[in-house]
C-alpha cells in the first residue's frame, strides 16, 4: 500500500520545536492523490453568533452604555414571581433578580447635594420601552459641581484618546424647570476623561440631546456622567454611546476591533440569532426578531435565555448587514414552538403555531422578499432595498422529541411553500419529515475529539449531510478560558476528519463565538474582550487556519506511525437506566476465548451503583426507581469481549444502558431507547462514537442483547441482529489530512502532533505532478498544552509563516510538540 517517494530527496528541515532531543521517531504520511477525493463545499467553515456571554450587547454591538433604556429592573416575560425567583409555568428560573425601581449598571453621585432616584416602570420615552429613570435633586450640589447619574458600562466603558463617540440622551423635566445638563466621560473620580456634550429639555415633552464627545485619554474603565446642575425632577431615558469609528462606519453599528477579528477569519456564512437564546425559557422570550427592526430608540427589549436583557439593538437589519460585509451567506435560526430543552421545555399549542410559523417566513420575508411586500417594505425603509443573499434556514435548536417533529412539519411547510429554493436544516434526522442539512452539536474533552478523526468515516451515506453547528473543548482540560493549545489541537484532529469526510460534512462552527471576559454566562468564548482590548484562543487561531486553508477536494492521505494506539477497550463491566425502571438476568462476559464471568455463578462483584435504587433478586438486578443510575461489577482488566445479557424494561420514559469499558476515567455504554426512546446509541463518557440509530424499546419484554470488542470493531446487537458496527476510538499521536486548492493550483497539507515531543514528518507523494521547489509552512504550537492567549498577552501563541524548500530537503519535516502545520505546495493535480 506505501510507497516511498522518489521526491525525497535534499536535505533541509524546518526546525518548528523547542527542545533539542528530536527522536528519530518517524512518521510516514502518504499524499495520495492518484486516488479520489471529496468536494469540499466552498461554504464549509462559518461562524455561530449568540447573544451569549454579553457577545452582542456589551460586545460586536457598538453600544457603550449598559440597561440603556432603564427597562433591566422590568421582569421577564412568560415568568411569576415565586419568593425571589421569577418561574416559567414549567417551573423553570429566569436568573432575574433585579429589584422593581432599581437601576442596575448606573449609580447616582450626589456631590454634596442631595438626590433621590428610581426607575418608574411607565411613561418612559415610547410604548415599547416604558420604564424610565426619574432623578429628584432636592438640593443641588454646589458651586461647580452637580448631582451625577452615571453609567459603568459593560463593566467599565471604554474611551480611546482622540476618538470621538456619539451621545444621545433624552431628558424630561416634569417641574417646569429647564434643566441644563452635562454629558461627558469621567474616570470615576470625577475627573473629565471626554469633552462635555451640554443640553436641556424644552418644553414638557422628551429632549432629545444628541452630540459627539472626544476622549483625552485612553481608560477602560471610565463612566458615563449625565450632570444635573440645578434643583428639580428630571426623567431621563435612552443614553446611549457609540464610537463614531464602527465598523464601516455605520450608525447604531458593530465594534471594530471586534468584527475584524471575525472578518479575518473569512466566515463563509453567518448562524444567528442562536442558540438557546431562538428557544428562551418561556414561549413569550423566544427570539423575536420584529422587537429589533425601525427606529433603535422604538425597540423592545426582551428577557434572554442567558440571564440578562437583549436590547435589539443588533437587530435583523444589522445581522444581515454584517454577513453581507463579511460576504457570508445569513443563516437564520428559527424558533419552531419548543423552548429550550434544558430550560424546562414548554409548546406552543399546536392550535396556536400560527405565529410561529409567521415569525418564519416574515424573517426571510424581511431578508429576501420584495421591497414592495409587507415585510420586504420594512428593509426597503430602512435603507437596504435590495433583498439581501439568500439565507439557509434552521427551523428550531437543538429540539427534541414528537413534539418537535409535528412543529417542525408545520414551519416547513409554510417556509417550503414560500421560499422553495432555500436550503432547510432539522435538529436531527427527522422521521418522514423533509430537510437538507442535519445540525449536529458537540461540546466534549479533548480526548474525545483527538479520537474522533474517524468520527463520519462510517457515516451513513444515504442520510442527509451534516452542518457541525456547535463544537468546542468544554472540559476543564481546555484550561478556564477554553480554548487553550490542547483544546485547539484536538478540535483541529477533528477538523481534519470533518474535512477528509467533506460529502457529509457541509458546514462547520465554533461555539460559542464571544465572551466579555467579565460577563460570561458560564461559557467561554473565541474571541475574549473587555470595553478596549480583545483577544482570541488558541481555538480562535487554529480555527482561522481551518478557514483560511479551506480545500476544494480532498486528498486521500494515510499515515504510519509508531504511537497509534491499539484499538482495544478494557474495563469492567454494568448496566444501567435513563429515567426507567429496568431489569437485567444472564450476564456473561466472554474474552480470550474464555467465559471469564457468569452472573447466574458469580454474582456482582464489586458492584458499584451511581443513582437509581438498585436490587438484585437472586441473580436478577432490578433498578425500581424510574431514574437515571448505573451498576457496574467486574473486572477493569477486562479487555476486548463479548458481553451479553438479556433485559427487560418495567417502566419509564427510555430504556436501557449498558455499560463497558468501564475504568478510571472512562465509560462507555450502549444506550438503548435513548433520546426520548426514539434512538440507540454508543457513547464515550457521554460523547457520541459513531452515529446514532433509529430504534425504540417496548415495556415487559425480555431482549437478548450483545456489545463485543473485537479486531478494533465494537459490534452491538439486539435480539441477534447487529445495530452497531462502530470503530473503537483511536487516540493517535499524529494526525494528517490533504486536500487541493484548485484556485492556487496548491495542495494543502495539515499535520498535527499531538505529543510532548518533537516528530519527524516524511513524505510520500503520488498522482501530483509539477511540484513547486518551495512551500509555505503556518504553524500554531506551543510548549505547553495548557498554554493559551488572554487579554494580558493576546499573542502568545500564534501561527508562525516561513518557507521552505519542498520537498524537504533530508525528506523530513520536524513539527514540534503539540503543533499543528498547514503546509501549501503548488503542484498539478491528475484526479
Ligand atoms: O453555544 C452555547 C449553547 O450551547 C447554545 O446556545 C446552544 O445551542 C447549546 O446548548
Amino acid at each position: 500500500m506505501f510507497r516511498s517517494s522518489a521526491i525525497l530527496a535534499t536535505a533541509v528541515s524546518i526546525c518548528v520545536f523547542a527542545t533539542s532531543s528530536v527522536k528519530a521517531q518517524d512518521v510516514t504520511v502518504n499524499i495520495q492523490g492518484d486516488k479520489p477525493g471529496r468536494s469540499v463545499n466552498k461554504n464549509m467553515y462559518g461562524i455561530f453568533l449568540e447573544e451569549i456571554n454579553h457577545g452582542v450587547d456589551g460586545g460586536l454591538y457598538g453600544e457603550m452604555i449598559a440597561n440603556r433604556a432603564f427597562e433591566d429592573s422590568r421582569p421577564p416575560e412568560g415568568f411569576k414571581k415565586v419568593g425571589e425567583k421569577w418561574i416559567s409555568d414549567a417551573g423553570w428560573d429566569s436568573g432575574f433578580n433585579a429589584q422593581p425601581g432599581s437601576v442596575p449598571r448606573w449609580q447616582l453621585d450626589q456631590r454634596g447635594g442631595k438626590a433621590e432616584w428610581w426607575v418608574v416602570p411607565v411613561s418612559g420615552l415610547n410604548k415599547n420601552s416604558p420604564y424610565h429613570l426619574r432623578v429628584n435633586v432636592t438640593q443641588p450640589a454646589g458651586s461647580g459641581k452637580a448631582t451625577a447619574v452615571r453609567n459603568t458600562g459593560f463593566w467599565g466603558v471604554g474611551f480611546r484618546k482622540g476618538a470621538s463617540y456619539k451621545v444621545v440622551a433624552h431628558i424630561r423635566s416634569t417641574t417646569g424647570d429647564v434643566r441644563n445638563v452635562r454629558i461627558l466621560g469621567d474616570d470615576r473620580y470625577g475627573n473629565a476623561v471626554t469633552s462635555t456634550l451640554t443640553g436641556k429639555s424644552s418644553g414638557n415633552g422628551w429632549t432629545r440631546i444628541e452630540g459627539t464627545i472626544t476622549a483625552k485619554k485612553t481608560i477602560d474603565n471610565a463612566l458615563l456622567t449625565i450632570e444635573l446642575p440645578t434643583k428639580g425632577t428630571v426623567d431621563i431615558d435612552y443614553v446611549s454611546c457609540f464610537p463614531v469609528n464602527t465598523l464601516n462606519n455605520r450608525p447604531n453599528g458593530l465594534r471594530s476591533d471586534i468584527a475584524k477579528m471575525i472578518a479575518d477569519m473569512k466566515p463563509a456564512f453567518v448562524r444567528f440569532p442562536g442558540g438557546c437564546v431562538v428557544e428562551g425559557g418561556s414561549p413569550e422570550m423566544t427570539y423575536r426578531w420584529k422587537d429589533g427592526i425601525g427606529p433603535v430608540e422604538e425597540r423592545y427589549e426582551r428577557w434572554n435565555a442567558w440571564n440578562y436583557r437583549r436590547t435589539h439593538g443588533m437587530g435583523a437589519l444589522e445581522y444581515l448587514q454584517f454577513c453581507e460585509d463579511l460576504k457570508a451567506q445569513p443563516m437564520w435560526v428559527g424558533f419552531a414552538g419548543q423552548t429550550c430543552i434544558y430550560r424546562n421545555p414548554q409548546y406552543v399549542p399546536l392550535a396556536s403555531m400560527s405565529w410561529v410559523i409567521d415569525d418564519n417566513i416574515d424573517f426571510l420575508q424581511y431578508a429576501i422578499g420584495d421591497p414592495t411586500s409587507e415585510w420586504g417594505s420594512k428593509r426597503a425603509e430602512a435603507g437596504h432595498i435590495a433583498p439581501f443573499a439568500n439565507p439557509l434556514i434552521e427551523i428550531g435548536n437543538e429540539n427534541v422529541g414528537p413534539e418537535y417533529e409535528t412543529r417542525y412539519k408545520m414551519v416547513y411547510a409554510q417556509v417550503h411553500k414560500l421560499f422553495p429554493s432555500l436550503t432547510t436544516i432539522a435538529d436531527y434526522n427527522i422521521p418522514n419529515a423533509e430537510f437538507d442539512l442535519i445540525d449536529e452539536h458537540y461540546y466534549n474533552s479533548p480526548s474525545w475529539f483527538f479520537s474522533q478523526f474517524n468520527f463520519y468515516d462510517n457515516y451513513d451515506r444515504k442520510q442527509r449531510p451534516v452542518y457541525v453547528g456547535e463544537v468546542a473543548v468544554t472540559t476543564p482540560e481546555g484550561g478556564p478560558d477554553k480554548g487553550n493549545m490542547l483544546a485547539a489541537l484536538s478540535e483541529g484532529v477533528f477538523l481534519m476528519g470533518c474535512e477528509n469526510n467533506a460529502d457529509v460534512v457541509k458546514m462547520v462552527s465554533y461555539a460559542p463565538l464571544l465572551a466579555h471576559v467579565n460577563g460570561r454566562s458560564g461559557w467561554h468564548g473565541m474571541i475574549m474582550f473587555d470595553s478596549l482590548r480583545t483577544a482570541g484562543t488558541v481555538s480562535y487561531h487554529l480555527w482561522k487556519l481551518f478557514h483560511t486553508n479551506r480545500p476544494d477536494i480532498t486528498i486521500p492521505t494515510a499515515v504510519k506511525s509508531a504511537g497509534t494506539t491499539a484499538k482495544s477497550i478494557a474495563g469492567k463491566v454494568g448496566v444501567g437506566t435513563w429515567l426507567t425502571s429496568s431489569e437485567y438476568k444472564d450476564i456473561t462476559v466472554v474474552y480470550g476465548g474464555k467465559t471469564v464471568y457468569d452472573s447466574n455463578t458469580n454474582g456482582f462483584p464489586g458492584a458499584k451503583t451511581e443513582g437509581g435504587i438498585w436490587q438484585t433478586f437472586g441473580n436478577v438486578i432490578r433498578q425500581t426507581g424510574n431514574e437515571t443510575g448505573t451498576y457496574t461489577f467486574g473486572d477493569s482488566s477486562w479487555t476486548d469481549y463479548t458481553l451479553k445479557l438479556k433485559a427487560r424494561k418495567i417502566s419509564g420514559d427510555e430504556g436501557f444502558l449498558v455499560v463497558f469499558g468501564d475504568r478510571t476515567g472512562q465509560r462507555y455504554w450502549w444506550n438503548l431507547g435513548g433520546w426520548n426512546n426514539r434512538e440507540h446509541g454508543i457513547e464515550r463518557n457521554r460523547g457520541p462514537i459513531g452515529q446514532r440509530v433509529g430504534g425504540r424499546i417496548e415495556t415487559g419484554r425480555w431482549y437478548d442483547i450483545e456489545v463485543s470488542v473485537a479486531s478494533g470493531v465494537i459490534t452491538c446487537k439486539l435480539d441477534g441482529k447487529v445495530i452497531h458496527t462502530v470503530p473503537v476510538p483511536e487516540t493517535s499521536d499524529v494526525y494528517a489530512s490533504s486536500g487541493y486548492d484548485t484556485a492556487k493550483k496548491e495542495v494543502v497539507v495539515k499535520l498535527v502532533n499531538s505529543t510532548s515531543a518533537p516528530r519527524n514528518f516524511g513524505f510520500s507523494l503520488s498522482g501530483l505532478t509539477g511540484i513547486s521547489n518551495k512551500a509555505t509552512v503556518t504553524i500554531i504550537r506551543s510548549d505547553d498544552p495548557q498554554t493559551n492567549n488572554s487579554l494580558l498577552e493576546p499573542n502568545k501563541v500564534v501561527p508562525a509563516v516561513s518557507t521552505i524548500t519542498w520537498p524537504p530537503s533530508n525528506g523530513k519535516i520536524t513539527l514540534g510538540s503539540n503543533a499543528l502545520a498547514v503546509i501549501r505546495f503548488k503542484a498539478r493535480h491528475t484526479k
